[in-house]
């Protein structure tokens, strides 16, 4: 199936600050230079927010993981579990059509909701409320057919059952999820076979449907509020949510980075003096290597593009930019202790100075000769 984004979009997108705590936060689960790990958490809250994944939303995770927008594009459009067009503000109903679900009735469960939601999946209604989708397994085979609506799993289901739950919820309420037969589980539709003694421990009791019921958030669109904000990953998990956004992970020990044989001190360096435009999310950066100097601003108003550079797309560009290089010639006079810094500074992309040979390309572009790269870039084959 072709999944792109949908032909309108919305101006902007953000967390609301309950979500952005929790956002950050994730990002503190992952080793410096890996917060890219977080991008289907990210833009899945983004989506449990939104109900669907807009443009906006994309590129604002991406520029929160220090992504180039097409990787973030790429995950949100292979993963079928991502909306990429507005779902029912209300409700949006995935039927399993996979051989268990389908022998035992999915087709009249999909024409409920051709009937009640939209001719065509992926269709609002006609008030907006609802709509419907196929979805491959959902691993609810033991009791097909069912649908997961919002977070839960409706199962055991007929078209009147179905018809019944699109109607609750049309009025505003929740039906209990989990089977719709009287079965508790997935114990055999003719009733227990083994366990059945009063006295075996063994309980009639379905803790999922009871956790769903508790939360109540089947069908509600989180904002980040319903559950404390936790960070067990850090050292000192915190229910508060500012403590937990502002805990960064373990800094390296000074005691062990005084004792490292260091063949002159970083203070006698001149370059390791403050440089004027630093940005004030650089100033906690790694501080391996020296810092080059970087510009206020481009000169005479005009940067080079430093997409030329084979490694640097439009997301590095900018983060160099931020940093305050915006010319070949300031790439091409880095030293080694210079690379290392900005090799540890380049947050999702840590380590490409080096691999991709940015001062030697530099080194060319700046004296006016051409890469091989920088030639398809200008051809228009790398995009
Ligand atoms: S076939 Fe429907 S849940 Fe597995």
């Amino acid at each position: 199936m072709l999944r792109r984004l949908h032909h309108e979009q919305p101006d902007s997108f953000a967390f609301t600050p309950a979500n952005q705590a929790w956002a950050e936060a994730q990002l503190t689960k992952y080793p410096e230079g890996r917060q890219a790990s977080a991008v289907i958490p990210l833009l899945w809250r983004a989506q449990e927010q939104e109900g669907w994944l807009s443009k906006p939303a994309i590129e604002t995770i991406a520029d929160m993981l220090g992504m180039a927008y097409i990787r973030v594009l790429e995950v949100a459009t292979f993963y079928f579990m991502f909306q990429l067009k507005p779902v029912g503000t209300l409700a949006h109903v995935q039927i399993c059509g996979t051989t268990s679900c389908m022998i035992c009735g999915a087709e009249d469960l999909i024409k409920v909701c051709q009937d009640k939601i939209a001719d065509k999946a992926h269709a609002l209604s006609a008030d907006g409320k609802f709509s419907w989708e196929e979805v491959e397994c959902l691993g609810a085979c033991t009791n097909a057919p069912m649908v997961q609506i919002g977070k839960d799993f409706y199962e055991d289901l007929t078209p009147e059952k179905l018809t019944e739950i699109l109607e609750a919820l049309a009025k505003g309420d929740v039906p209990v999820p989990g089977p719709q037969n009287g079965r508790y589980g997935c114990e055999p539709l003719g009733g227990l076979t083994a366990l059945t003694e009063v006295d075996s421990g063994h309980t009639q009791y379905n803790g999922s449907v009871q956790r769903a019921v508790d939360l109540g958030d089947t069908v509600k669109r989180i904002d980040g509020t319903e559950v404390p904000l936790t960070t067990p990953w850090n050292a000192a998990g915190t229910g508060d949510a500012d403590a937990a956004v502002l805990e960064k992970p373990a800094a390296k020990p000074a005691a062990a980075k005084a004792e490292a044989p260091k063949p002159a001190p970083k203070a006698e360096t001149p370059k390791a003096a403050p440089k004027p435009a630093a940005k004030a999310k650089a100033e906690d950066a790694a501080q391996e290597g020296t810092r080059p100097t970087g510009l206020e601003g481009a000169r005479d108003g005009a940067g080079d593009d430093l997409k030329m550079i084979k490694g640097v797309g439009p997301a590095l560009e900018k983060l160099l930019n931020e940093l305050g290089f915006y010319h070949f010639d300031q790439v091409a006079a880095w030293t080694a202790d210079e690379v290392a810094w900005v090799d540890q500074n380049l947050k999702g992309f840590k380590g490409r100075v080096s691999r991709d040979g940015w001062v030697d390309q530099a080194r060319v572009l700046a004296e006016g000769g051409q890469t091989e790269f920088a030639q398809r870039v200008k051809k228009g084959d790398v995009y």
